[in-house]
């Protein structure tokens, strides 16, 4: 299902791409052209280096790795090393890391230069999880501004010698009552960042409603750097549009390629052929394989059968919805401990069934209720005391 390349890469299009009314040139992410302008949103527990290669082998963007935590990072701990990992030909390795304390910070970017693990660092400032936000990290932290200033600030100036781009992804803000996204925004652009993405709900929303797109509009006005919409892209069809609606330089995709690796073909499809695209609708024969592929895969990276087995379970609801298939064939399926059981499974899905098009467009994977934001207490009183807040320096990453 890999597309030709497409004529902007081939330069007939002298590097720019025209999306129905859209023009839209390659994302820089300091030195590096993204094309198309699309990137694997950071997901914990999903975008492991066997999720990464799945989508890199549909299209081309950006493949952002699990969240990392600074502090376990710069502690060596085995687990997050082995988190760290990219494949050899990753050429853009990309690593999300996490933290609250500038210093721990800007010792893990460094040990990232060092070491030579990654090519481009985004820090992460939109997790909306209670036990993350009630200590003052994720999207509550933007809130603290010179606190927020002092990581990226720190972050860009010990990635500069490495010559590695970072960027940030961060919320709207923690309500609608303290927004922070375009004064974050702008606080980053000064640190030097090499873009901002936004992912355009409020931390006290978490994954509920609909993204505000109108949002992503206001920040890429108020910004010079590039700047990536995140939230609410379903279909290649959904990416052109904020594109259009909201001027961005790129878009970050989680949630609509879970079970979907084939989105990114469907995006690159979309930004090379502009919007009278062929949308890319596997048949079940085709979901099939990329199902035993995705195995496959998590097995080699874990190293493990029955863990990599375990792993993908919680892909298989996510790559069959939509589709008729009978509730015992979908229970064993998410229940297979060994590869040769998933084959034998699979082999029982009618390969001619084609891909259920009510589905299109629908949200899928997180859409929980909204909730109201855990935070330290006095956090919202105190927007200028820069304290790195205790406790919230997780040890595990992937949170
Ligand atoms: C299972 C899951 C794990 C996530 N983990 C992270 C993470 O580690 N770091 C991060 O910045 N965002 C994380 N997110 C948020 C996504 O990167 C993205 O911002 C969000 O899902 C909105 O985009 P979407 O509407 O395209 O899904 C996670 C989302 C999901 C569903």
């Amino acid at each position: 299902m890999r597309l030709a390349e497409p004529a902007w890469i081939s330069g007939e299009s002298g590097g720019h791409g025209m999306l129905g009314g859209v023009t839209i040139a390659p994302l820089m992410l300091g030195k590096h052209a993204v094309r198309p302008p699309v990137v694997l949103a950071p997901m914990a527990g999903i975008t492991n280096v066997a999720f990464r290669r799945l989508c890199r082998e549909q299209g081309g963007g950006v493949y952002v790795c699990e969240m990392i935590t600074t502090r376990a990072l710069v502690e060596r701990i085995p687990k997050t090393l082995k988190m760290v990992a990219f494949a050899e030909d990753e050429d853009f390795r990309s690593l999300q890391l996490y933290g609250v304390d500038p210093d721990v910070t800007a010792r893990a970017v460094r040990m990232v230069g060092e070491d030579g693990l990654a090519d481009h660092i985004d820090l992460n400032f939109g997790c909306p999880v209670p036990k993350v936000t009630r200590r003052g990290g994720g999207s509550a932290l933007p809130w603290r501004r010179k606190l927020f200033g002092r990581i990226v600030r720190q972050a860009v100036e010990a990635a500069r010698p490495y010559g590695i781009p970072v960027t940030i992804k961060m919320r709207k803000g923690i309500d609608d009552d303290h927004l922070t996204y375009v004064e974050a925004g702008l606080i980053a652009q000064e640190a030097g960042v090499a873009a901002v993405a936004l992912h355009a709900r409020t931390a006290e929303q978490r994954y509920s409603g609909k993204a505000d797109w109108d949002a992503i509009a206001t920040l890429k006005q108020a910004l010079d750097v590039p700047v990536l919409g995140n939230g609410d892209i379903w279909e290649g069809s959904d990416a052109l549009r904020m594109v259009e609606q909201t001027g961005v330089d790129g878009v970050v995709v989680g949630r609509g390629c879970l079970g979907r690796p084939w989105l990114f073909a469907d995006l690159e499809a979309a930004f090379t052929q502009g919007a009278g695209y062929q949308p890319v609708l596997p048949a079940l024969g085709e979901v099939a394989k990329i199902m035993s592929r995705h195995a496959e895969l998590l097995v080699d990276a874990l190293e493990d059968e029955k863990h990599g087995c375990a792993d993908f379970r919680k892909h298989v609801a996510w790559y069959l919805k939509g589709f008729p298939i009978g509730g015992e064939l979908r229970r064993a399926l998410a229940m297979v401990s060994s590869l040769a059981e998933l084959d034998d499974l699979l082999a029982k899905l009618d390969p001619s069934v084609p891909f259920p098009e009510e589905a299109l467009g629908q949200p899928r994977g997180r859409v929980n209720a909204p909730g109201k934001v855990s935070l330290p207490y006095g956090w919202l009183d105190s927007r200028d005391d820069d304290s790195v807040p205790e406790g919230a320096e997780m040890e595990n990453s992937g949170g």
